[in-house]
């Protein structure tokens, strides 16, 4: 009997970060440990009444029981196009320039198949989501990572890339408000990164995943009231975190009509598209009372206010996040950010995710989610402390 072996690039992959996590969680807790988890990005609270109720009366429509349009329908398009409109003030066309995806993960992680060829370069933050990275070395492309570093206030130094990487590059991903470290970026930095790129033919994505969870000044702007962005960017935007929306799988993507177009070649090839229901819930989302997300904000920031505290008081080092949901800090002397946070899981119960999770200029940080109730977080911090001590 000859066995069966995986894929090359199957075996080469690394776990995702996440998955792993999970595991190790799972097997803490069967030895009947109580864990609190501040790890994975998923927000504590539910998705708001009336984007459920939506889903509950457009799962009845037989419409939506058959394949959806592949493009995403023409009424949540739309609807993104109004939305950007009313929070950018910039004009998208439905019907060319915006992709439904299955949550931005599915669009991030397939666009390397549009854009990238084997060999070439794909420019990564460091530390960053992992996908960037990961789903580009799967198709054979080469991965540069630009470190973000806290004294560049977390943004890459662009002139830093080897001249013969940055020619032959093809993508540039970069995410603001930054997960991991819960930096925001000033508009001169998009401006240089898109001149960057315009320069090289390089096509600058950007992860907007926490564009709406923002606690500073330097709120996000679409890259596209910048001249010459519709035709070397593409911005990712998901409702996962905006709407406590992790589980329906929804987000879009929004660029040039042949940017879009050559997503769309990959992904009618590749799925058939999001439920129709959840993208008629997914316009109740974006169209609706954005009070709700003001709610959300509301509630990041009080236990934003509660962490720096806590941490303060434990003595960590830490820039308290500007946007996104996340604490960057850095682990006590002496340990590694795996040690620190295995360590963390089996004596104190509580999951935060090891700065290396996000790439090698993660070392000697750890990654605190504020998506959990706050008793529990109250819970957590307690015992981090008691842990410390
Ligand atoms: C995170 O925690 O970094 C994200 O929520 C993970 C994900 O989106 O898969």
């Amino acid at each position: 009997m000859k066995p069966i072996e995986p894929a090359r690039r199957i075996r080469d992959l690394p776990k995702y970060l996440f998955a792993e996590i999970d595991r190790k969680k799972k097997e803490v807790a069967s030895r009947g440990v109580d864990i609190i988890s501040l790890g994975i990005g998923d927000p504590d609270q539910p998705t708001p009444p009336h984007i459920v109720e939506a889903l509950r009366d457009a799962a009845r429509n037989p419409v939506n029981h058959r394949y959806p349009d592949y493009e995403g329908s023409l009424p949540l398009r739309t609807a993104v196009g109004k939305w950007y409109k009313d929070r950018f003030g910039v004009a998208v066309d439905p019907a060319t320039e915006v992709v439904v995806l299955i949550g931005s993960k599915e669009g991030i992680a397939h666009l390397p198949h549009a854009y990238a060829d084997r060999g070439d370069w794909v420019l990564v933050p460091d530390p960053g989501y992992p996908v960037y990275g990961i789903m580009s070395a799967m198709i054979g492309a080469q991965v540069h990572r630009m470190p973000l570093c806290e004294e560049r206030a977390f943004l890459p130094d662009l002139g830093a890339i080897p001249g013969e990487i940055a020619a032959s590059a093809k993508i540039m991903f970069l995410n603001y408000p930054n997960n991991p470290t819960g930096a925001s970026a000033p508009r001169e930095f998009f401006e240089e990164a898109l001149a960057f790129c315009r320069e090289r033919g390089i096509l600058l994505a950007l992860d907007c995943a926490y564009s709406e969870i923002h606690f500073g000044h330097d709120v996000y702007r679409s890259i596209f009231d910048l001249p010459g962005a519709r035709e070397h960017a593409v911005e990712f935007h998901s409702l996962s975190k905006t709407y406590n929306m992790t589980g329906w799988r929804v987000g879009f993507a929004v660029g040039g009509a042949a940017v879009i177009d050559a997503m769309l070649k990959v992904k009618t090839n590749l799925d058939s598209g999001v439920f129709g229901a959840v993208q008629d819930a997914a316009v109740a989302a974006l169209s609706g009372d954005q009070s709700c997300v003001e709610r959300t904000r509301a509630i990041f920031a009080a236990r934003r206010q509660r962490v720096a505290q806590a941490l303060t008081r434990m003595g960590f080092r830490f820039r308290t996040p500007e946007g996104a949901f996340y604490f960057w800090v850095r682990v006590p002397e002496g340990r590694t950010s795996a040690q620190f946070c295995m360590q963390m899981l089996e004596k104190a119960g509580v999951v935060v995710t090891p700065g290396t999770g996000f790439g090698p200029s993660g070392e000697g940080y750890f990654r605190i989610s504020l998506t959990c109730p706050d008793d529990r977080l109250d819970e957590a911090l307690g015992r981090m402390q008691k842990f410390l001590a």
